[in-house]
């Protein structure tokens, strides 16, 4: 597998408390989705053959080989010793050799970009969206927004309607996604606190589980809203910051 800087479409975004965000360049590129393919293993392949529409095809094979590639740097092993085992709901985690090794990470993709979040433990989800202004917003946030989302969103117009729909909607799913069940959990049954979506990081409890805390933070830029929810363990809860 060749990562020379030179072919990598993956870089460096953010360190997030204990975890590192990486950026996938996911625009349209014949021959990194060529080289990409050919650091997936079989059943990836014929995953990414499969795949009806070119857009999804590309994200997956272009986020799934700089996904290989980052994991097999960090861990130190070879291609071919990693694969990839899913949980009931269909989230991916890693196997070296068949055994889980000691590292997390969840990924996300959306248009041009995708966003891959590794730590060394605890839960995590990651959620990318590029924003566009949809006709459904209304009819959407009623059904995954809840009062007190809905209120917010209700007193804001325009542009910074597109903003606040997106900081709301990426922080709930990088929440699902860290605890693993996607939109099987029914995400109007928790709201987000203004501190979150006004940009600051915090501690977040789902009330249907509140033992276990989250730290959470919105890390979009300019060009897309980003979220990422990592699971602490009780000993790192004083260091937060
Ligand atoms: C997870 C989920 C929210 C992702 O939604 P999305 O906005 O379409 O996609 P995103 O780009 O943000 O994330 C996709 C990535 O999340 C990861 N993922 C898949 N299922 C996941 C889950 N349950 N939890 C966390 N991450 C998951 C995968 O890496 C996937 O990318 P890949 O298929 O290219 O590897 C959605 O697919 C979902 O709700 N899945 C659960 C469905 C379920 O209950 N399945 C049970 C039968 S398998």
């Amino acid at each position: 597998m060749s990562t020379s800087a030179a072919r990598c479409w993956w870089s460096s975004f953010r360190e997030v408390g204990s975890a590192t965000v990486i950026h996938v360049d996911l625009t349209p590129h014949a021959s990194r989705e060529a080289s990409s393919a050919l650091w997936l293993n079989e059943e990836e392949r014929v995953r990414w053959r499969h795949y009806p529409l070119p857009g999804p095809r590309r994200r997956f094979a272009l986020c799934r080989a700089a996904l290989r590639a980052v994991l097999c740097s960090r861990i130190g092993c070879s291609n071919e010793r990693l694969s990839f085992g899913s949980s009931s709901y269909g989230k991916p985690f890693a196997l070296v050799d068949e055994a889980p090794p000691a590292i997390r990470f969840n990924l996300s993709h959306s248009g041009k970009h995708g966003l891959i979040a590794f730590a060394p433990h605890g839960r995590l989800g990651v959620d990318v969206e590029e924003r566009i202004a949809r006709r459904d917003f209304d009819e959407l946030g009623e059904a995954v927004f809840g009062p007190h989302e809905q209120s917010a969103l209700a007193c804001v117009r325009g542009c910074d309607r597109v903003q606040l729909f997106f900081r709301l909607w990426t922080i709930k799913e990088a929440l699902i996604k860290a605890l693993g069940m996607g939109f099987s959990f029914d995400v109007s049954r928790f709201e987000v606190p203004p501190v979150l979506y006004q940009g600051r990081m915090s501690i977040f409890c789902f009330p249907q589980l509140p033992e276990v805390h989250w730290r959470v933070e919105y890390i979009g830029n300019e060009e897309f809203s980003a979220a990422i929810a990592h699971e602490l363990f009780p000993s790192q809860l004083g260091d937060q910051s």
